[in-house]
């Protein structure tokens, strides 16, 4: 199961100060997560590129799940500061998150459930596009009972290189209403093929969420939907 991406790792790497913004914009949505859990349930945590210190501070213990395997010790490494002064117990588990979800949330049942820029790569490794598609809109009837969030790509595409100074502000989306289509494109001067990611049906309708950009390399954007589900 195991695969090393270490081109993403790179890009990461290289990308730190442009991605600034966004970084900060889910650390403010980080900050908003439900309270009162000791464990986190982690999916999709790489290395933690764009993970808040103060928001990992909160847990004792953390169960991370992802298939690439530089993750886990990148992560260690990034994170080597908070992780050593509160004293975290971090675990990594190489595993396919959704095929063996019930397994993962059994191991930490009072666990926050964090979807952490990973659902939206749903479309990428599962080709079927009706499949993957039922797979993310189940997402939120297998976490009930559980205080859970997400954060996850909605679409991408190519768009106008901005400093960070001009990027867009983040955006809010309110229960059940309509995504704001042309204004997400128009505000990154979106052009050409944009990729629809499927993730419109991963919170319920009733949830509340932001649209965060993310300019993943100069003039390529991503729109990420972030939102959390209290039980
Ligand atoms: C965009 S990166 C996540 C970024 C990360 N949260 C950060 O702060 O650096 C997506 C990660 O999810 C992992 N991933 C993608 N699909 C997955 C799946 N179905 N199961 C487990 N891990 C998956 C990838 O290996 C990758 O490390």
């Amino acid at each position: 199961m195991a695969r090393l991406d270490l081109r993403w790792h790179l890009r990461a790497w290289r990308s730190q100060s442009r991605w600034t913004r966004t970084r900060a914009a889910i650390a403010d949505w980080l900050a908003q997560a439900p309270e009162g859990h000791e464990d986190l349930l982690l999916f999709g945590a790489s290395a933690g590129w764009m993970m808040d210190d103060a928001f990992l501070a909160r847990f004792r213990r953390i169960d991370a799940v992802d298939f690439e395997s530089a993750s886990g010790p990148l992560f260690k490494l990034n994170h080597r500061g908070v992780i050593a002064r509160h004293r975290i117990e971090v675990r990594f588990h190489d595993a396919e998150a959704l095929s063996r979800l019930e397994e993962l949330l059994a191991l930490r049942p009072q666990a926050l459930v964090l979807f952490d820029n990973v659902l939206g790569q749903y479309t990428l490794t599962c080709r079927d596009v009706a499949r993957a598609e039922a797979t993310l809109s189940e997402v939120s009837h297998r976490l009930a009972g559980r205080n859970w969030g997400s954060v996850h790509d909605a679409i991408s595409g190519p768009g106008r290189v901005l400093d960070i100074a001009r990027e867009p502000v983040p955006l809010a989306l309110r229960p059940g209403q309509a995504w704001p289509d042309d204004f997400l494109l128009d505000a990154v001067g979106g052009t050409g093929q944009w990729r629809d990611h499927l993730t419109r049906a991963v919170l319920p309708t009733t949830s509340e969420s932001r649209l965060l950009p993310w300019q993943l390399a100069p003039g390529y954007w991503h729109w990420l939907q972030a939102g959390w589900v209290r039980a």
